[in-house]
């Protein structure tokens, strides 16, 4: 009995040391500014309500600004939401909308539409803390994409029909 008390102990200063050693392992923070999603909003014509709605759900996993809760400067949870960032932003990144072609803006606006009325955007693990997208504003997102997405595909079309120049 005493023997196991003395092992929980020892395992416990050992968790302590471990959770203190982790708070010097560095995360680079994802802070660019808000610069970096204002070609994205111009471009794709985001109201100041939409433009709130981004900024309050999704900028924070889907551009190269975030903005960190107090806690995500303790380990182990800033490796967690440092993941998220960075697997939300390789699928879909807000500050590199210039740089996505035309057919890609498209497709991704259609699997924002999907993600949006099917719920699953923002993560879960998200919306515990941030509360979920009303009704009028998941609307809101989806009126705007599909909005968005029609005058992508006049622009592809009109691509497609421009005459060969040799
Ligand atoms: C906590 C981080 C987080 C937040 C907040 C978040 N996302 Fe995501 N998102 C992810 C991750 C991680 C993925 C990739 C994995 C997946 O699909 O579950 C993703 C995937 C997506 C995709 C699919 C892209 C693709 O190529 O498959 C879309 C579209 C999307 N998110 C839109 C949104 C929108 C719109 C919001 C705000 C309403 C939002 N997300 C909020 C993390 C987030």
């Amino acid at each position: 009995m005493k023997k196991s008390i003395k092992f929980l102990r020892i395992l416990g200063v050992i968790g302590l040391i471990a959770l203190v050693v982790i708070q010097f392992i560095p995360v680079e923070e994802n802070k660019q500014g808000y610069e970096s999603v204002l070609a994205f909003e111009a471009e794709t014509n985001v109201s100041p309500e939409l433009a709130a709605i981004f900024k309050a759900n999704c900028y924070d996993c889907h551009s190269n600004q975030t903005q960190y809760p107090w806690y995500s400067a303790v380990a182990p949870i800033n490796f967690w939401l440092d993941e998220h960032v960075r697997d939300g932003k390789k699928h879909f990144n807000l500050s590199q909308w210039p740089e996505y072609s035309i057919k890609r803006k498209d497709h991704k606006l259609e699997e924002l539409i999907e993600e949006v009325e099917e719920a699953e955007m923002p993560l879960p693990s998200y919306t515990w803390v941030h509360g979920s997208l009303s009704e009028d504003q998941r609307q809101a997102l989806i009126d705007w994409a599909q909005m968005t997405r029609l005058t992508y595909r006049l622009e592809l079309e009109a691509k497609s029909v421009e005459p060969e120049v040799n």
